[in-house]
């Protein structure tokens, strides 16, 4: 993957029916997914359970793009190397998740898969300053990570305003997960946000039988961050 700043649509399959999920991945891919998002929740460090490594090693064949796998998980450390036999092509760790992020993140650099840092709501945007030569991603939650179809937590847009300043001329996106939708999204991108991911904005109204839906959900959202960047 050559870097590159230009706003990429990564649905969560947390939105998508459970019982189809191959299916449910080709027909977003179709419709203009830039990346499938796959959350990963351990009833511990957030309150629901999701995805172990065999069924993101399912998924792994229905996504032709790029699997994005973001672990709410602690600890980290004992599963990183599963989740990148399971074939993530990127594994995003959040720095709330236990002591040692730097070594987790060191980790996962070591599978040879791209690194992700993600902050809770909560959490300063400094918390990730001297982590930044080690990541591909900074992924800024705008919910309190869990459950989709929260409401979007407007500090979320002063966070990416920040990190953006920080990461300067690096090669390092920043995404943002929760409550992001036609329009929350206008100002995330104008911040420096280059990654949304989306749920329910994208799943919303559609199904495999009517995944038209799901394309113009995605075209809906793209056409509200490029109206943004063009007012900018
Ligand atoms: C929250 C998850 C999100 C969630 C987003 O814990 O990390 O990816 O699925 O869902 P929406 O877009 O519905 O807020
Ligand atoms: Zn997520």
């Amino acid at each position: 993957m050559s870097f590159d700043r230009s706003i990429k649509i990564a649905p969560s399959i947390l939105s998508a029916d459970f019982a189809d999920f191959g299916r449910e991945i080709r027909a977003i891919e179709a419709q203009g997914a830039d990346w499938v998002h796959v959350d990963v929740m351990d009833g511990h460090f957030v309150p629901n359970l999701t995805f172990g490594p065999p069924a993101v090693k399912a998924f792994r064949p229905h996504v032709k793009t790029f699997m994005d796998v973001h672990l709410m998980i602690a600890p980290v450390d004992p599963y990183i190397d599963a989740y990148a036999e399971a074939g993530a092509d990127m594994i995003t760790a959040h720095v709330e998740a236990g002591p040692h992020i730097h070594r987790t993140l060191q980790a996962i650099r070591a599978t040879g898969k791209k690194a992700g840092v993600s902050l809770n709501p909560g959490t300063p945007a400094e918390s990730i300053e001297y982590l930044l030569d080690l990541v591909d991603l900074v992924l800024v939650m705008s919910v309190n990570p869990g459950f989709g179809g929260q409401k979007f937590i407007p500090s979320a847009v002063d966070k990416v305003r920040k990190i953006r300043a920080m990461i300067g001329d690096r090669p390092i996106h920043i995404q943002v997960d929760g409550g992001v939708d036609p329009t929350t999204v206008g100002p995330l991108v104008e911040a420096g946000a280059d990654c949304l991911v989306a749920g329910s904005a994208v799943f919303r109204g559609g199904s495999v039988d009517k995944p038209e839906v799901y394309g113009a959900n995605i075209r809906a959202i793209r056409e509200a961050a490029a109206r943004a960047l063009q007012a900018a």
